[in-house]
């Protein structure tokens, strides 16, 4: 008998069938509109599962699912596992890194130019109807070539982030909790020192709760009225209140924000504010890096029911 796996949430239909030919599929390819219960009942039906980052598999959910062995996330993020759960379950943990670095990496800058030069406001102008003449002070941006740039998390992303940024003549610095042999960036200790130092903040660093509300009021203050704030990491690590008290009070410059606290739910507040560019969690958007998590997520549960090593199990599990 094949190994039975759930597939969460709508996928591509050749990941389906690929699947299919080592795997019992349980495919959702309506998008299920899970509640807790619902999600954990159709978990609680199968050996594996192939989540896409955003459905909890925590103490509450594996009491009820003695039969799983594996999640297997199509993100590289994993803050929906409760890792240390799951190991004690005897589930493993598995994301999707490497295979979305330089896309995630290049909507980063996308959304930090687009926040910088204005780039969703203008065109919210014209199909306004609002241009009605040229005139030399028309929505004035901020230089991004040669300006300064703080990055929160130097991972994979952060570097190519950084890679990026050095072809525009930034002078770039960085915070993590600890200072990498591997990388020549300036490193900054606190935050909040970064924060005063740079023009552009940008954040990618791991959700969860080890950098919950990192950047807060205090950080923002220290960004300063000339400062934007990037965020392609996780919306739990802004101070979402405060940053929306920023923007208002223009406390901040602008920010650019892919991901929120309450997804798919953007406050109506941040929604009415021009001074920031909104997008859906769409960093790692592109088809060809979202076939390739979905086959990496795909490559990690085959190696696993075929008793060999997975290729990218979440740190936390790695041996
Ligand atoms: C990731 O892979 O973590 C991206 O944020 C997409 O979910």
């Amino acid at each position: 008998m094949k190994p039975s796996i759930i597939v969460s949430r709508p996928i591509y239909p050749e990941v389906i069938e690929r699947l299919r030919t080592h795997f019992d599929v349980t495919a959702h390819q309506t998008d299920p509109e899970w509640t807790p219960q619902t999600w954990t009942q159709a978990l609680s039906q199968h050996d594996g599962a192939l989540t896409m980052g955003i459905e909890p598999v925590n103490d509450t959910v594996l009491a009820a699912c003695k039969r799983l062995r594996i999640c297997a996330n199509l993100s590289v993020g994993y803050n929906n596992f409760d890792v240390p759960a799951m190991t004690r379950q005897g589930v493993l943990a598995t994301n999707a890194p490497d295979v979305l670095t330089e896309t995630t990496a290049d909507f980063g800058f996308a959304l930090l130019m687009a926040a910088a030069r204005r780039v969703t406001e203008a065109e919210r102008y014209i199909r306004a109807g609002q241009w009605q003449k040229w005139t030399l002070d028309m929505l004035p941006g901020m230089a991004v070539h040669g300006s300064t740039l703080g990055i929160i998390g130097m991972g994979r992303i952060g570097q190519a982030i950084a890679k990026r940024a050095a072809a525009f003549d930034m002078d770039i610095s960085y915070h993590t909790r600890s200072q990498r042999a591997d990388v020549a960036y300036k490193y900054v200790a606190n935050l909040v020192d970064l924060a005063s130092q740079v023009d552009y903040l940008v954040a990618i660093t791991p959700g969860g709760a080890g950098t919950k509300n990192l950047i807060n009021a205090e950080v923002l203050k220290a960004l300063g009225p000339q400062g934007f704030l990037v965020n392609v990491a996780r919306g739990s690590v802004v101070d979402q209140t405060a940053l929306i008290e920023a923007l208002q009070k223009k406390t901040i410059a602008g920010a650019g924000l892919d991901v929120f606290v309450d997804e798919p739910n953007v406050p109506a507040e941040l929604r009415k504010l021009d001074n920031v560019v909104l997008t859906p969690h769409i960093a790692s958007g592109t088809v060809e890096t979202r076939k390739a998590m979905s086959a990496l997520a795909l490559a990690n549960l085959a190696a696993h029911f075929a008793g060999e090593p997975v290729k990218t199990p979440v740190p936390e599990c790695r041996t």
